[in-house]
């Protein structure tokens, strides 16, 4: 969501916190804002869209110390009033702010009783005149009394002209770092900002307040006592964020799939074995588990359909798929012997943090698969599998999907190896193959496969829906969230045979149905249901392998497999339509990388 950044030392905070604004802007782009304290006074500057917008706005603007902020609108509309930084009523203070105030109204109404008057529509604007409130002289004593106030989440970094050489930092359920070196020190809301600044790395936790100025970095706790920090151990984090030629950050993380897949196995696999660093479930724990959830948001709640269908089929136990935001309010009957499958590339999702925090306070077995080392996520984890996908730039997911994937087989078949449900002599089998899968992707990448004509299809259809059965469907599920987002049609996705239960009723000669028909068990019953909306007139366009005859054709592998190959056709079919369209392939309108909000 919400980017924030801050740097106070020798050089030119402005063009730093610009820069990392920049490298943050994947997390929320719709407005941005700085605040430096310059000549004695606080100066904010806010724009609308990205933070190169703000450059020519501040190219007068120096100053040693200031905060900046993207912002991705929760409360108002994305204009320079509601864009970050937020001043208190007196102008001492700035503050700008990543999460939701979510008794903020409330708040609102007492502050406007005391006289305050309200510039924006944001939930942040309270936090500054708070903050104001509560100042006696003291900073830190000012942001300790608002903090137990705010209902919420929130991830804080405040400038006060009162304290010109201090920055205030605090967070709750949302992520922020701090980094330090000789005579300069950092806030980011991700990790990826500091490294290449920072000699040390801090994590903030939950109720803590950091002090940062040029040369020390002190922190307390909700009692208000010092506490000495730990710094991060900060390995294997890759800082390629070129576009290496491709158009877009998209096409290229759709091509280096393959070797993400094959990075992430290469962790897993020692030769045929599978191994999980850390993992020290024995093999009788895990012949106790007798239910698995996979729960996730978005592409990789995608990936865990996925997951839940493998799991049924290989670890023998019930299992399924949750969606974290309705998983995390639904009183899950949790205990022990469930097995809770946390996905998420960020590791920063809030909905797929409270559904963590809840399988722990339950005691269930809980394993994550994350991609970002030093999320929040991994952190809270027990145990912890890390996709190698890399740093996933654009918006919508394609690299650290697959990742994810590949994660969750090992997993599957690891478990259902030790819990004897699979012979180690029928694992060989799934084993060799999914070491196979990325050659068959490079394949994919490699057909010429005329996308452009195939995309025409689909902007030229009123209605399209994509159909599948099993992990079909999961796919079909994926490809069509790949399509909305990126390129604004609106499309649905559906197990085929539902479709005759009420959507039918949708298709006629302006719809277009694609359906995956790979699977050997399933692929006739779908090519039937393909069939009755041809029969009503729909156009189809169907994914096949060479077994039959239809408009892309894959390689064959083993049914679980399909989802690792059908969706790369698709996630380019998807990318074609919206370049054709010239939508912002990267950067989707409305839409944020990392969705620490509710
Ligand atoms: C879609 C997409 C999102 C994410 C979802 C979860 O392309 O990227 O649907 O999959 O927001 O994000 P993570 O995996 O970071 O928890």
């Amino acid at each position: 969501m919400c980017g924030i950044m801050g740097y106070i030392g020798e050089e030119n905070a402005t063009e730093i916190i610009i820069s990392g604004l920049e490298a943050l802007e994947y997390r929320g782009y719709d407005s941005a804002g700085i605040a430096v304290y310059s000549y004695e006074d606080i100066i904010c500057k806010k724009c609308i869209g990205s933070p190169a917008e703000l450059k020519e706005k501040t190219s007068e603007l120096y100053s040693n110390i200031g905060i900046g902020h993207n912002r991705w609108a929760t409360h108002g509309r994305a204009d320079e009033i509601n864009a970050h930084p937020h001043l208190s009523q007196n102008g001492i203070f700035a503050v700008v702010h990543n999460g939701i105030i979510e008794n903020y109204e409330k708040l609102k109404t007492e502050l406007m009783d005391k006289g305050y008057n309200f510039v924006s529509e944001t939930d942040t604007e309270v936090i500054a005149h708070l903050i104001e409130e509560n100042y006696k002289g003291d900073l830190k004593g000012a942001v300790s009394a608002t903090l137990p106030l705010l209902e919420g989440s929130y991830a804080l970094a405040i400038l006060c002209k009162d304290y010109p050489d201090t920055i205030v930092c605090a967070k709750r359920s949302s992520p922020l770092f701090v980094g330090t070196d000789s005579n300069s020190a950092y806030i980011a809301s991700d990790i990826s900002a500091l490294t290449q600044k920072s000699k040390r790395i801090f994590r903030l936790n939950d109720g803590e307040i950091g002090l940062l100025t040029k040369d020390s970095f002190k922190v307390y706790d909700t009692d208000g006592c010092r506490i000495k920090k730990s710094e991060i151990k900060i390995k294997n984090i890759e800082n390629n964020i070129n576009k290496d030629g491709y158009e877009h950050f998209m096409l290229k993380e759709i091509m280096e799939q393959p070797a993400s897949i094959r990075k992430t196995l290469s962790e897993i696999f020692d030769g045929r074995k599978i191994r999980f660093k850390g993992l020290k479930w024995s093999a009788n724990d895990i012949k106790q588990i007798n239910n698995v959830h996979f729960v996730a948001c978005g592409s990789a709640y995608h990936a865990g359909m996925v997951g839940a269908y493998v799991c049924t089929e290989l670890f023998k136990r019930n299992s399924t798929a949750e969606i974290a935001s309705e998983f995390r309010y639904s009183n899950p009957c949790i205990d022990k012997n469930t097995l809770i499958v946390i996905i998420s590339q960020s590791g920063e999702t809030a909905d797929t943090l409270a559904a963590l925090r809840i399988a722990n306070e339950k005691n269930a077995k809980v394993i994550s698969i994350v991609n970002v080392e030093n999320s929040t996520i991994s952190l809270e984890s027990k145990n912890t599998i890390f996709t190698k996908a890399g740093p996933e730039i654009a918006v919508a997911t394609t690299k650290a999907y697959s990742a994810q994937l590949a994660a969750i087989y090992s997993l599957v078949l690891y478990l259902a190896v030790i819990s004897g449900e699979l012979k180690k002599i029928e694992a060989v089998k799934y084993i060799d193959e999914l070491k196979r899968i990325p050659e068959k992707i490079e394949t994919i990448l490699n057909q010429n496969i005329d996308y452009k004509t195939l995309s025409e299809k689909i902007l030229n259809s009123e209605y399209i829906c994509f159909i599948g059965r099993n992990y079909e469907y999961c796919t079909v599920m994926e490809a069509s969230l790949k399509l909305k987002e990126i390129s604004y049609i609106p499309c649905e996705a559906y197990a085929a045979g539902e479709l005759k239960h009420g959507t039918i009723s949708l298709i006629d000669k302006n719809s277009l149905v694609i359906a995956l028909c790979c699977s050997d068990r399933l692929s006739s019953k779908t090519l039937s249901n393909v069939n009755e909306t041809k029969a009503r007139g729909a156009e189809v366009l169907t994914v096949v392998t060479k077994k039959i005859s239809g408009d892309i054709i894959i390689p064959e592998t083993i049914e679980i497999y399909y989802p690792l190959l059908e969706i790369i056709p698709l996630q380019l079919l998807a990318y074609n339509t919206a370049l054709i369209k010239g939508c912002e392939i990267d950067k989707p309108k409305n839409l944020a990388k990392s969705v620490t909000v509710e």
